[in-house]
């Protein structure tokens, strides 16, 4: 019998079980405090060897578990804990298990874009589902058509709405929303239109997973104040390239709001030198250095009325209307 079958015949009490696996503490207790629900009792932690070792200390049968880990760097680490936790959650009865990952890793390795390459957004699917996950619930994953490799159900949240109010109360005048590349054209029109803004395209090219270069601005910047929007920040080099190519062509202030701040290798560097005015970012990813200039907000609240109503078996897209336009 598949996953998706199973699901289907599945029964779970009203008992909610949140359980934080170690990619992010702070996150796990925030939605917690946000819910008022307890971190179920349990120890993840780690043999001599570097195996991991879980064991979960409450009563989890029949139980609606939701399992808080995103997949953020060591991404490996995270990944292999997450499914050591579903697997406890599994041979011990749990009623549903949903793997809560605010970020989904791998998720930028998502097609055979050429020879002898994996797909590794779909091995982290499949061994999520493999192991006994029931549901996942994640949060604007690099491209939303990953949620097609699972054989069940993927609820896909957007920090659209939470990025907004941050940048609403910057009060910008006049601004122009600008995509680093033409993949987030889609993104950056939404947040345009809810801004009452223009759009402009950065032309970038990846030449490596670190080096990108830009070519051309699509579009008006000169003496407009700018808003970048992305995804992610990997290594800085998209963002940090648009902020400056778009200085360059006259552009006043530029802030910078972007979903998960990965930050890793010369990410901090690279912010810390470009002309950014202020980088926005959620906390889906325990920012460990952060360039000078970063505001976090936080999607707990968001996180926590979502696994709510999960529970309660009610709407998700009716918390994100404006994040559909
Ligand atoms: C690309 O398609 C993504 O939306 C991000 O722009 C990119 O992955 C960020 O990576 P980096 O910060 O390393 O340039």
């Amino acid at each position: 019998m598949s996953r998706a079958q199973t699901h289907k015949i599945r029964n779970y009490s009203e008992q909610i079980r949140l359980i934080a696996g170690t990619a992010h503490s702070e996150l796990a207790s925030s939605i917690s405090d946000v819910m008022g629900l307890p971190l179920a009792d349990a120890h993840v932690g780690r043999f001599p060897d570097g195996e991991i070792d879980i064991k979960i200390n409450v009563d989890v049968r029949g139980s609606d578990c939701f399992v808080l880990q995103p997949l953020c760097p060591p991404v490996n680490e995270n990944w292999i804990e997450l499914l050591l936790v579903v697997d406890c959650l599994r041979r011990a009865s749990a009623g549903r298990i949903t793997a809560v990952m605010p970020y989904y890793g791998y998720a930028r390795k998502d097609r055979k874009d050429e020879g002898r390459v994996p797909i590794s957004a779909k091995v982290v699917a499949n061994t999520l589902t493999t192991t006994g996950v029931d549901r996942v619930l994640t949060l604007d994953m690099h491209a939303a058509q990953i949620q097609g490799f699972f054989e069940v159900p993927v609820d896909h949240l957007y920090a659209k709405p939470v990025l907004l109010d941050a940048l609403r109360e910057l009060n910008i005048e006049n601004p122009v929303v600008v995509t680093p590349d033409v993949g987030g054209v889609k993104m950056a029109r939404s947040y345009a239109k809810a801004l009452g803004a223009d759009l402009a395209i950065v032309d970038k090219r990846r030449i490596s997973g670190s080096e990108t270069v830009i070519e051309h601005v699509i579009g008006e910047v000169e003496g407009r104040n700018v808003i970048i929007v992305d995804d992610m920040i990997s290594t800085g080099g998209s963002i940090s390239q648009a902020a400056h190519i778009v200085r360059k062509h006259g552009a006043k202030q530029i802030v910078l709001a972007v979903s998960h701040a990965v930050f890793c290798g010369p990410a901090v560097e690279r912010l810390d030198a470009c002309p950014a005015d202020k980088v926005l970012v959620t906390d889906t990813i325990p920012l460990r250095s952060a360039p000078s200039r970063v505001e976090v907000v936080s999607v707990a609240p968001l996180l926590a009325q979502s696994i709510r109503h999960l529970h309660e078996s009610k709407s998700i897209s009716s918390l994100f209307e404006e994040a559909h336009n």
